[in-house]
């Protein structure tokens, strides 16, 4: 069993240069002791975020208490902010289904990732306000779904605070701000009719998203540019409460698990690599556990341990910092599936500039890069598994699908069949499937808003 996590080994023609990677490697393979050990960490990490004891975990109650039941219904308008592209959408849905989707995406530049909050802000109003006018819609009343994918301290379902930016942002401001009452004064400034409704992480709205298509959903995944779970929690279990909730029985919470880690509990995971990738990081020590998985990091890690291999003289040159993305990652365990090496020393060639341009490669270098690329991907994919079978053993229901999206999970060719294979592995004894629930941090969105109209509306 304990071996069965272990990616393949090294096959190239030199045996000795073959064994002396896997040595420098080792930290890489994650065996299933390890990953049971893990599970276990995550399971009393998860316990403390809920009781709010100290953890790495911040568990946020996001007051959804319903998953959508086919009578939503309305016109609503949608932001999606995370990534590098800002969305904008307008979603019609008729009894649950959606029937119009227009969407427009806006580039969010360095200066306004990395400067004041309030340019940010004014900046999200603006391209509402260019979106409506180009709908035809400014002057209209209407309900907004704010998508914000970063840890918050949420109040209600329609109000939140910013607890720390990750991932490529970082704006200077707005620890503590409440993200949906600034969006909606700036959204005012400019005489819009629009009323921030619901305030969401992308996780939820993939959740939601996905309990629309399969009433058996009970779990939210991202795996994109960052990493995030979420799922459906008995309300009696959740200790932290701001709003009167004697006839909730359950409700979404969010688990963080980026955050997982730093409070130092799975140091023993950590390797040179990424502490490289982790100092080279945005927001160095932090989001430990998001580095070992997300789509902003993997192709880091692939960089930082060729290099190593390349100061040990076991690779003939070193990809220079950045260069490697995780679509380069991708790309190796695509050919590596198809059996290919030309696209990937095309790639190192590329990547590793004057060095990889002077120096001689061979089928062996591909072969190692690819090995490099399906150790990475293969941690990541037993990490996620440790998250998501610790849920569903959780949840105590017959079956529990996981609904999935974020770009990692859609473009990795390998990373669905290795989550499938570890969850299984993980929780042997519970029925379970995984299904992408392509944009559920837009269309989650609107569903949202309208699970919180159909509850206003009763109450
Ligand atoms: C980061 C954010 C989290 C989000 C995830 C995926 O981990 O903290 O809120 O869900 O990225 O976008």
């Amino acid at each position: 069993w304990d071996q069965q996590f272990l990616a393949p080994p090294l096959k190239i023609s030199d045996p000795v240069r073959a064994q002396k990677i896997a040595v420098r490697l080792q930290g890489l393979q994650v065996n299933g002791a390890v990953l049971r050990k893990t599970a276990a960490v995550f399971a009393a990490e998860l316990e403390a975020g809920l009781q709010e004891r100290p953890s790495s975990l911040q568990m946020e109650n996001t007051y959804v208490p319903e998953l959508p039941d086919g009578t939503e219904q309305g016109v609503f308008l949608a932001l999606d902010l995370g990534g590098t592209n800002f969305r904008v959408l307008l979603l019609e849905l008729e009894a649950g289904r959606l029937v119009r989707e227009d969407v427009k995406q806006y580039h969010i530049s360095d200066e306004l990732r990395l400067g004041p909050g309030v340019d940010l802000f004014n900046f999200l109003a603006d391209c509402v306000q260019d979106f409506v006018i180009t709908e035809g819609l400014e002057k209209e009343e209407m309900p907004l779904g704010f998508t914000f994918s970063f840890p918050m301290k949420l109040h209600n379902i329609s109000s939140g605070e910013l607890i720390t930016w990750t991932k490529s942002f970082n704006c200077a401001g707005m620890a503590g701000v409440d993200v949906a009452a600034l969006l909606q004064t700036r959204l005012r400034e400019r005489g819009l009719k629009v009323t921030v409704q619901v305030l969401l992480n992308d996780t939820t709205g993939t959740l939601v998203a996905g309990a629309q298509l399969n009433p058996d959903v009970g779990i939210g995944v991202i795996l994109g540019t960052g990493s995030n779970g979420c799922y459906m929690e008995k309300a009696s279990r959740v200790t932290h409460w701001e709003t009167e909730h004697e006839r909730v029985s359950d409700v979404v919470v969010d688990v963080e698990w980026g955050a997982f880690g730093d409070n130092g509990c799975l140091d023993y995971l950590r390797t040179e690599y990424d502490d490289e990738v982790d100092a080279r990081s945005l927001l160095a020590t932090s989001f430990t556990f998001e580095k070992y998985i997300g789509g902003k990091y993997l192709g880091d890690l692939l960089s930082s341990a060729l290099r190593r291999l390349a100061r040990d003289e076991l690779f003939p040159a070193a990809p220079e910092r950045l260069h490697l993305l995780t679509a380069h990652l991708s790309l190796f365990e695509e050919e590596n599936e198809a059996g290919g090496t030309a696209r990937t020393l095309a790639v190192l060639q590329e990547v590793c500039g004057a060095e990889g341009a002077g120096a001689r490669w061979s089928r062996d270098d591909a072969l190692i890069a690819q090995h490099v690329a399906r150790l990475i991907s293969n941690r990541a994919a037993q990490l996620v598994a440790v998250c998501i079978s610790t849920l569903i053993q959780r949840m105590d229901r017959e079956h529990v699908a996981v609904a999935v999206d974020g770009s990692v999970y859609k473009r990795h060719p390998r990373l669905k069949g290795l989550l499938q294979k570890y969850i299984q592995l993980l929780a042997p004894d519970h029925s379970f499937s995984l299904m992408s629930a392509e944009d559920g941090s837009g269309k989650g969105s609107a569903l949202t808003a309208a699970i919180a109209a159909r509850i206003a509306h009763r109450s």
